[in-house]
Formats: structure tokens, sequence, C-alpha cells
């Protein structure tokens, strides 16, 4: 799908993979809605976008499900019509399992999947009469799961296959569902990750340090929309081969990852 003239939104488009997202889709001639809770890095992101007055910022917390979709409904008269919804904002969790308040596990369920599902939910009737497109960044730990971050990767997990049931109920609407799976992207993921406590992890770990930008990981996001594909894997090094390895060789990879400490 080309994204000229089209109009996108965004979630977690204040910071990160959202953000750049949303440069790289106004550089393509799309008109944007742009949503997070910060109000201010949001308005700051617009202000550096090309034709800044053609985009809007609606905030929402996907922490808050129900009142996520009703402030998309109540905004929609307002705003153009919705051709394509990128499902980006997300959190994640660095903490042992034995070290993690069950709430802390809600708390990522409740932006990663309830958030993500609500908001697909609200602009679904839309979606589907302009034949438009899902997008939805998940991750690798959507595909495999290692240490110190089971919450994370479980809600990823169910956002995936989600997506996927998503994909075959509407196949013959011809709305086009893209799942897309990053490795590690230099972004404020880690800083922002929740602890085993429910505190900020507060740090960028070397992993994350190590990864790919945000502009390449946009780009590639934008080719995969504009080539209508269905699931994109995006990376390097082992965290953009760990799906495949664990699908050709599981048992080699389970005994990999009962090796390996989680990202540091
Ligand atoms: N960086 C990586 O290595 C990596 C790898 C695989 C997948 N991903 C995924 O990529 C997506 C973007 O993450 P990022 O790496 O760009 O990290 P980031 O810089 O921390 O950005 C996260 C975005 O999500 C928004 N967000 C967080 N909680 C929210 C909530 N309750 N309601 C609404 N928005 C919320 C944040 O905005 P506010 O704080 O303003 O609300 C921010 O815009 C996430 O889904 C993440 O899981 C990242």
């Amino acid at each position: 799908m080309q994204l000229r003239d089209k109009t996108v939104w965004i979630t977690g488009a204040s910071s990160g993979i959202g953000k750049a997202l949303a440069q790289a889709c106004a550089a393509q001639g799309a008109s944007l809605i742009l949503s997070a809770r910060r109000i201010d890095a949001l308005e700051q992101v617009r202000q550096t976008l090309p034709n800044s007055q053609q985009h809007w910022v609606i905030p929402l917390d996907l922490a808050l499900p129900e009142l996520a979709a009703k402030t998309i409904n109540d905004n929609l008269p307002a705003l153009p019509p919705v051709d394509i919804l990128i499902n980006n904002a997300g959190i994640s969790q660095r903490s042992r399992i034995a070290d993690t308040q069950l709430d802390v596990y809600r708390q990522v369920m409740e932006v990663d999947y309830f958030g993500t599902v609500a908001v697909t939910q609200a602009l679904l009737p839309m979606l589907i009469a302009r034949k438009g497109m899902v997008v939805t960044i998940a991750s690798v730990a959507g595909k495999v799961a290692g240490q110190g971050m089971s919450g994370y990767s479980a809600a990823k997990h169910a956002i995936v296959a989600f997506m996927d049931s998503l994909r075959a109920e509407t196949a013959t609407d011809g709305l086009q569902v893209l799942t897309v799976c990053p490795g590690f992207v230099q972004t404020d993921i880690s800083r922002n990750s929740l602890t085993g406590d429910g505190s900020q992890f507060g740090e960028l770990s070397s992993s994350i340090a190590n990864g790919i930008s945000a502009q390449d990981c946009a780009t590639q996001i934008i080719r995969g929309i504009e080539h209508n594909k269905r699931e994109i894997i995006i990376g390097k090094g082992l965290s953009r081969w760990a799906p495949l390895i664990k699908r050709l060789f599981p048992l080699w990879f389970m005994s990999l990852s009962a090796k390996m400490a989680g990202r540091d």
C-alpha cells in the first residue's frame, strides 16, 4: 500500500520507532494522527513534520484500553478517514519470573496486548470499509522467548496471535494485516522497561545500544507496508535469526536460551 495521501494513525509516536515512523510516513506524503501519553512530546514531533498543519495529536493511554477506545470514537467525526493503523506503543519488562510481581505482568499485558486490541477494534470498521491496513510493531520476543522478559514476551506472543486471527478473519474484506517483529533497536525501550517491582529499569542496555537505528527500522517497516507484506522480521545478529533457528532447530534453540542470560 502506498502512503501518499493516506491517513495513518500511529500509537507511541512520541519517541523511538514511532517517532521515526511518523517522520518516514510524513515524508511519503501521508497525513498523520499521532498518539501516546505525552502531549508535549507529540506536539514536538508534529512540529518537525512537513506540512505540520495536516497532522493531528490525539493523546491516548493504552493502559486504559476502554478509555482509549472511547477517545478514538469521540474524535473520529472530526478526523479524516483512517487508512492505516500502526500499533506501535509498547512497554517492556526486565526481571526474572521469581522476582516479578503479578501486577507488573498485568501492566505490560494491558498496554502491549489489551490496549493494542482496543485501539484496533475501535478503528476496525473504518479500516475494513477503506480496505486499509493494520500494522503492528510486535517483536522478535513475540516469536521466541528467553530469559528475563517473560511478561513482555508473553504479551508480544499474544498480540502476534491476535493479528494472525485478524488477518484470517478479514482476508475476504480486503484488509491487510502486517506484523513487524524487530530485534534490538536503539530507542528508550530499556530505559522505560519495568523491573520486577514495577519501577523503571532506567538504563540503556548494551544490546539496545548495539541495535539498528530507529530510522533504519522505520525505513524497513515502510518498505513492508509498500510491498503489502504480512510479517517481517527486522534486525541484525542473533536477534534477527532467532525465530528461524527456533523453527529449524528447536532443541538446540532451547539449550541455547537456557544458557543465555536475558538482555543486559
Ligand atoms: N527498541 C527495541 O529494541 C524494540 C524491539 C522490538 C520491538 N519493539 C517495540 O517497538 C515499539 C516502540 O518501542 P520503542 O523501542 O520505540 O520504545 P520507546 O522509545 O520507549 O517508545 C515507546 C512508545 O510507546 C508509548 N507508550 C508507552 N506506554 C504507553 C501507554 N500506556 N499508552 C500510550 N502510549 C504508550 C510511549 O509514549 P509515551 O511515553 O508518551 O506514552 C512511546 O511513544 C514497542 O511496541 C516495542 O515493544 C522495540
